[in-house]
């Protein structure tokens, strides 16, 4: 046993170890605790799917059921949930009264406010330096430079939920490669 541990050190070590472990559950402790609001806000719990999209949430973060949410969101609709890493997200429905299979990230490319519809205009119209977005969210005038992110939208075969999954092909209203991906 020249090049082997002592026996007697082992007790030692693992004692050691259980002690640092305590130690860093103690400091981690506080830190995880004042995590929680900020990261439940950014990463919706329960988020995540068979397909590897995100459900969208509701405006008090319940799950979207496409079936629910059409029946009490009429064509033309632009209402915003919580879409991928927590952005705002718009669902559209179209004039047949069908969920768009293309969601918009409602973050201004200017300066990131977030950009309320204006239904009277079929725009979305930026409150912070008045770039206007047409109703698919391709930017019709400055100062914003780009048009608003897209995302695919499905609906779960067995849940009927709505999942954002990430856009990375090219941009249907531009013919650009997405600047977002
Ligand atoms: Fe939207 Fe400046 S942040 S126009």
């Amino acid at each position: 046993q020249a090049t082997g541990i002592p026996a007697d050190r082992v007790p030692d070590m693992s004692k050691r170890e259980t002690l640092n472990l305590l130690l860093l559950g103690a400091l981690s402790l506080p830190t995880a605790g004042m995590l929680v609001p900020y990261g439940s806000f950014l990463v919706p719990p329960g988020s995540g799917s068979s397909t590897g999209g995100t459900v969208a949430k509701d405006a008090v973060g319940n799950d979207v059921v496409a079936a629910e949410w059409l029946k009490s969101h009429g064509p033309g609709d632009r209402t915003l949930t919580q879409g991928l890493k927590g952005d705002p997200t718009y669902l559209v429905v179209e004039s047949d009264r069908t969920l768009a299979t293309f969601a918009i990230n409602a973050v201004c490319t200017h300066l990131g406010c977030v950009v309320p519809f204006n239904q009277a205009e079929k725009k979305f119209i930026c409150p912070c330096h008045g770039s206007q977005y047409n109703d698919q969210g391709r930017v019709v005038r400055g100062p914003a430079p780009l048009s608003l992110a897209l995302a695919h939208c499905d609906v779960g075969v067995d849940d009927g939920k709505v999942v954002f999954v990430p856009w990375v092909e090219t941009d249907f209203r531009t013919g650009d490669a997405p600047w977002w991906s």
